[in-house]
């Protein structure tokens, strides 16, 4: 973060949001554009590539394991060692508040005769990382974490690969995408076929683009329905160029915003509509909101749309569990959207929401209340009463918000704040950068 101190803003009650404007590129794609590119032999060229702190540690972290990477106007090129080229970093890899970092170079560390230490700040270092340390040692990685006194793996910790590893069959206990993907890594460079067995599907970008890149992959589906995900090791990867869509995890604030600023009517161009990220936009329309895709496409393997959105009274459902894989980091600002409903909105399934960038469900509750928003917190969801379209008021004239080092509780707020009485602060807007960065202007672009 560029600086020490807590930046608190405030967001204050809106006009109505209007205009055409894009995201950032998707941060999940983006992770994987840089990581598989310094992976093939040769050069590979990114644009649209998202350019916020946790995509940037990644690209640090390549550096540091001898990938060159550089940007010339908007083109990212990645000078690729090969699978198996990674060099010995020379000092501890700093993850900042990035998961998906930590926990896809864990995998990439893992199968290659190298080792690494990995830091990152207050609210990363207090994540779990036993789901990857498991199936990571099972193929012969010397994992050692900090214990917590509730018995968890965290950070700090360090990794010593091996090379050559040992290829697993591994089902999956957690719907993790991280996990998926650390586990394709590390087979990257075994010998043999690495399988893994995801019950229930969560996005599949590593899937999609490992195949473009060339290697050998397959999905099929068994007896009971899961996914099983087969991969050929000590792949050759072919250099590519990528096309990074605007994330719809970053769409997801604006197009929530313009559903519950009145008058709003606004498009959001390039953002993915991958299936398996998109389960918020059919949740919302399910709610009533009037949301259309234009121009849909497929760019580099992934669908793609502009999303075309315009103020709609919403009411409250019952949102089924089987949905949140597909939209597990856009619940803070479905929370927001049920404040502003007609009736209850019902959320459960969600103990996952418990060890994101913080402890969202709790997190979400306490700033909810602030904000008099009538809720009950469950130990897998929360249940949230609807004001009915009237501006959010709490007791107090100017609440301030807890972000917890938290990225989408700042930008969820930051949409509650369009639709209270007299505005609230958010205590801290530096996290933003994480993985959005100019949500602040683009959300004063669109009210203007
Ligand atoms: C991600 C997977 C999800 C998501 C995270 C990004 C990825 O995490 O919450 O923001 O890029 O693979 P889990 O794998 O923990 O569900």
């Amino acid at each position: 973060m560029t600086s020490n101190t807590p930046q608190p803003a405030t967001f204050k009650p809106s006009g109505a949001l209007s205009g055409k404007i894009s995201v950032p590129g998707d941060k999940s794609i983006s992770h994987r554009a840089l990581i598989f590119s310094a992976l093939a032999v040769g050069k590979s060229r990114i644009t649209g590539l998202l350019e916020g702190e946790d995509v940037l540690a990644t690209a640090d972290a390549l550096r540091a394991m001898g990938a060159r990477i550089e940007k010339k106007d908007d083109v990212w090129t990645v000078h690729g060692v090969g699978v198996g080229g990674l060099m010995q970093p020379d000092a501890a890899l700093e993850m900042g508040n990035s998961g998906t970092s930590t926990r896809l170079l864990m995998g990439l560390i893992a199968s290659h005769a190298i080792s690494a230490t990995f830091i990152g700040d207050a609210s990363l270092t207090k994540r779990p990382m036993g789901r990857v340390i498991e199936p990571l040692s099972q193929m012969g990685a010397d994992i050692r974490a900090r214990e917590t006194s509730d018995h968890k793996a965290c950070l700090p910790l360090a990794v010593r690969g091996i090379c050559p590893a040992i290829p697993i069959e591994y089902r999956l206990p957690v719907a993790s995408a991280q996990v998926k993907s650390a586990i394709l890594l590390a087979g990257l460079n075994t010998p043999g076929i690495t399988r893994i067995i995801e019950p229930v599907l969560t996005r599949d970008h590593s899937e999609t683009m490992l195949k473009g890149f060339g290697a050998q992959i397959s999905v099929t589906t068994d007896a009971d329905g899961s996914r099983v995900i087969s991969l050929t090791g000590e792949a050759e990867l072919q250099p590519q160029k990528i096309k990074v869509p605007g994330d719809p995890s970053s769409a997801a604030f604006l197009v929530v915003a313009a559903l519950i600023v009145p008058g709003s009517d606004i498009v959001i161009e390039n953002v993915g509509i991958n299936p398996t990220r998109s389960g918020l936009f059919e949740v919302l329309q399910n709610m009533g909101g009037d949301i259309s895709f234009k121009k849909q496409r497929t760019v580099g393997g992934e669908p793609v749309a502009d999303i075309h959105v315009k103020h709609s009274p919403l009411t409250g459902i019952d949102v089924p569990a089987h949905i949140a894989p597909s939209m597990i980091d856009e619940f803070p600002v479905l929370f927001i959207a049920a404040a502003l409903a007609s009736g209850e909105t019902t959320t459960r399934g969600l103990h996952e929401l418990r060890v994101k960038e913080s402890d969202r469900l709790s997190q979400m509750a306490k700033g909810l209340e602030l904000l008099g928003v009538k809720l009950t917190e469950k130990d897998d969801g929360l249940v949230i009463e609807g004001s009915g379209g009237k501006p959010l008021s709490g007791g107090r004239a100017k609440p301030v918000i807890e972000t917890a080092l938290d990225h989408r509780i700042a930008m969820s707020f930051a949409v509650a704040g369009l639709v209270t009485k007299g505005g609230l602060t958010i205590d801290d807007i530096r996290p933003v950068e994480t993985s959005f960065p100019g949500f602040d202007a683009l959300m004063k672009q669109l009210a203007s």
